[in-house]
């Protein structure tokens, strides 16, 4: 690939200093990881992790990646179902469209100033038999990081969204590896993503043995209560009840134990630590799903963690694509002070 725009390398050193200065609050003695690399991010959900890009009723513009760097944003996550644009058979030759596009993409983010993660979505085959489909994925991924090889530092990839099922905390920390040796042969520098089984939630990560090396990322996602982040969310086969708040002691608390347990397991492991998700259903009244965000950030900065909410302009959104324009409670309480 070669972009248009080279990514500007004086915005990472910035990003990194802000990821370790964003947590200046933290109480004296508490436990810290080392620095992520990204700092504030934004999902753009639904757009290329659909089968078809606008499927789920949103397509990526440039307008929109212009948008969230004037945000105050540094980095895009962007979720690409991989998996459905490839040959069943061996070599699994990636289709080329998929490549221009993505191509395009990143583009037009490194033009807008944002660093890139690249991440491999909804590889739903992948859950259900992993014997068949581990060594697919090790092809998409050595074709994805020849394809790469010469991108500027800002984009880093994600190996695999969200694992569950068949693939098991061990199994996924064994799948990362040899992924990350792989990748290693061709991009020997570039930030890499993992994460663990378990739907990608806290607790399984926890569980994890995470990669250890230079430029490594460990990644979980956090939904917590998810009785109150999916409450009437059309897309979950028996959504929970709408109704629940979120606010109490009890719910902050919890909260504050969850970001303390993950930097301290990030601190003992030696790697930077990356909320790769957050965020709450558009159902739930926007003050609550504001003070959720709210607070789930600034808990995550405390603690020297970095975020990628979810997401941009779908179901979870901070941004109303048909207006063209941020939510405002959504947008404060993801930038504001
Ligand atoms: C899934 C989305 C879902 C979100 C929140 C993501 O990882 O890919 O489909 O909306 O998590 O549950």
């Amino acid at each position: 690939m070669r972009p248009a725009m080279p990514f500007r390398p004086a915005l990472a050193a910035s990003l990194v200093a802000l990821a370790a200065s964003a947590c200046t609050e933290a109480p004296a003695g508490d436990a810290r990881p080392p620095a992520s690399p990204v700092a504030r991010c934004i999902n753009l959900s639904n757009a290329l992790e659909a089968p078809r890009e606008g499927d789920w009723g949103y397509r990526i513009e440039t307008g929109h990646l212009d948008a969230i760097a004037a945000a105050g944003f540094d980095t895009v996550r962007l979720p690409v179902r991989v998996s459905a644009h490839a040959g069943a058979a061996p070599p699994y030759t990636i289709d080329p469209a998929l490549l221009a596009r993505l191509d395009t993409v990143i583009d037009a983010a490194f033009g807008a100033g944002l660093q890139v993660i690249l991440d491999v979505h909804h590889y739903v085959e992948l859950n259900e038999d992993p014997d068949t489909h581990e060594p697919r994925l090790e092809a998409l991924w050595a074709q994805l990081a020849a394809h790469y090889a010469g991108a500027p530092e800002g984009l880093m990839f994600e190996l695999i969204n969200e694992p569950h099922s068949q693939m098991t905390v061990r199994r996924t920390d064994r799948l990362n590896r040899r992924l990350i040796d792989a990748i290693r042969e061709t991009n020997p520098e570039r930030w890499i993503v993992a994460g663990s089984a378990g739907w990608g939630t806290l607790d399984a990560w926890l569980k994890s043995d995470p990669p250890e090396g230079p430029g490594l990322l460990s990644t979980f996602h956090y939904y917590d209560p998810f009785a109150f982040t999916h409450q009437g969310a059309a897309f979950l086969d028996e959504p929970p009840p709408t109704g629940r708040s979120w606010g109490s002691e009890q719910d902050r608390a919890e909260l504050e134990r969850a970001m303390a347990k993950a930097a301290a397991k990030g601190a003992r492991e030696g790697v930077p630590v990356f909320m790769g998700e957050f965020g709450v259903y558009r159902e739930v009244p926007l003050d609550q799903r504001a003070a959720w965000t709210r607070a789930v950030r600034n808990a995550a900065e405390r603690h020297g963690i970095g975020w990628c909410h979810w997401g941009f302009a779908a179901d979870f959104r901070a941004y109303d694509a048909a207006e063209d324009a941020w939510i405002p409670p959504m947008l404060d309480a993801l930038t504001g002070e």
